[in-house]
């Protein structure tokens, strides 16, 4: 039985333990361009912004073709040549396949799209249920890799889940701050995958100054949003996966839910690497980030033509991982999201309830309200004219809907008396 079960899956094993010669070699401060050495301990440079990993890409030019690509099994593994790990037990692996692009053709065709011209990258399927865990597979194997002993994170929860499963299967101790209402299921998974997990009096980055005076008086390693090297690499995998998915094209525009934004970011990031070894061009899409009206600093800093975005207050709203007041990687979002000719967007709480409900009343599909706030914005969007109607455009749902708390059905129906039928 093990071994038919083990015969079923041989693709994923073959991308751990395949050679995997490493391409890094240096990482690099966004803001200074300072370098500093790759395969030692790191959190922010020191002018404290973060640190970017550097590939000789050359040489992966020279080492992958797009055919040698194709033959291998589809997990985010297969781009090793652009990733950091450079030996394979050191890989913690739940399994992180690749992740389906979805088209909503009745909605687009109700909005007089194309009927392919709204695919949805469903990040959902992955280990704890959302995109985080491409961040944290790759942040925590490395930690792994150069002996960390005990992590320490803010988080709004699917972060926080993903560390937590990653880190006790590497067997490295956890230890979780996430603001105290953040959703039921995302505190108690983190404390079901082994970690020790917080409720603070306060927003993300309230409990991100807990990990960071913790630092000093616990030791713990500060695995927060861009604060350590590597999330981003596992975060870069969507843009490189989007591209090849795509035939090796971009598509016309992305709708990216913007919290602490290393997803955005790390899609710049692969875009300009697959330019720089030679598979795809220099068409880039535009770029949308994608915010809460309750929450949205980088809107706000994008429409004043700010490089940073200052600390919003009172942040409130129902898409919990985008309730993110400030970003160390802010000036990094909006270059990315200027440089595209994109633009950053807010919507409210009640467009994103409407959006939730309309894509899986209309097109079976439940999305998380983050990914909801993206198929909201790209609704106003084109409304409003900022993308066409013939744009081929991506939205994130970056977690399963089913990890939010959903409405009560109320609708009930009493087997002990005559049902009327009329009804149905
Ligand atoms: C479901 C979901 N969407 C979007 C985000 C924001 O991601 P990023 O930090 O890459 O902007 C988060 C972060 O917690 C999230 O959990």
């Amino acid at each position: 039985m093990t071994t038919a079960a083990r015969r079923d899956f041989p693709a994923h094993d073959a991308n751990l333990t395949a050679d995997r010669p490493s391409f890094v070699t240096h990482l690099e401060c966004s803001y200074t361009g300072e370098r500093y050495e790759a395969d030692t301990l790191h959190n922010l440079s020191k002018a404290g912004k973060p640190l970017l990993v550097r590939y000789d890409l050359d040489g992966v030019r020279r080492a992958l073709s797009k055919d040698e690509l194709a033959r291998r099994p589809a997990d985010l593994w297969r781009y090793r040549e652009l990733l950091p790990v450079r030996r394979k037990e050191d890989i913690v692996s739940l399994g992180e396949a690749v992740t389906p692009l979805i088209p909503l053709p009745k909605l687009a065709r109700g909005l007089g799209a194309d009927p392919d011209a709204i695919l949805v990258k469903d990040e959902g399927r992955l280990p704890t249920g959302s995109f985080k865990a491409r961040g944290l597979v790759m942040a925590v194997s490395m930690a792994k890799a150069l002996g960390v002993r005990h992590m320490a994170m803010p988080t709004n929860g699917n972060a926080g889940a993903a560390l937590a499963a990653y880190a006790t299967r590497a067997g490295i101790r956890t230890t979780i701050f996430c603001p105290e209402d953040t959703p039921e299921v995302n505190v108690s998974e983190i404390a079901l995958q082994g970690a020790d997990v917080y409720r603070v009096n306060g927003l993300i980055d309230d409990c991100g100054k807990i990990v960071g005076a913790g630092k000093e008086k616990v030791g713990w390693f500060d695995v927060s949003t861009l604060k350590e090297p590597y999330r981003i690499e596992g975060k870069k995998t969507m843009g490189l996966e989007l591209a090849e998915q795509l035939g090796w094209d971009v598509p016309d525009v992305i709708f990216y839910p913007t919290g602490g934004g290393t997803g955005l970011i790390g899609m710049w990031k692969a875009f300009a690497e697959l330019e720089a070894i030679g598979f795809i061009g220099s068409k880039r899409p535009r770029m949308v980030a994608v915010q809460a009206a309750g929450c949205a600093p980088m809107v706000r800093a994008w429409e004043k033509g700010e490089e940073h975005a200052p600390r919003w207050e009172d942040a409130h709203t129902i898409a919990s991982g985008i309730r993110v007041p400030q970003a160390v990687g802010d000036f990094l979002i909006l270059r990315a999201v200027r440089e595209s000719g994109g633009f950053a967007i807010a919507v409210d709480d009640s467009a994103i309830q409407a959006a939730l409900g309309e894509v899986a009343r209309e097109e079976g599909f439940l999305l998380c309200p983050e990914g909801a706030a993206t198929y909201a914005a790209y609704r106003q969007a084109l409304a409003d004219g900022r993308v066409g109607r013939s744009d081929r455009v991506v939205l994130f749902n970056c977690a399963t809907g089913l990890k939010y708390p959903l409405p009560r059905v109320e609708r009930t129906l009493d087997r002990h008396h005559p049902i009327d039928w009329s009804r149905f």
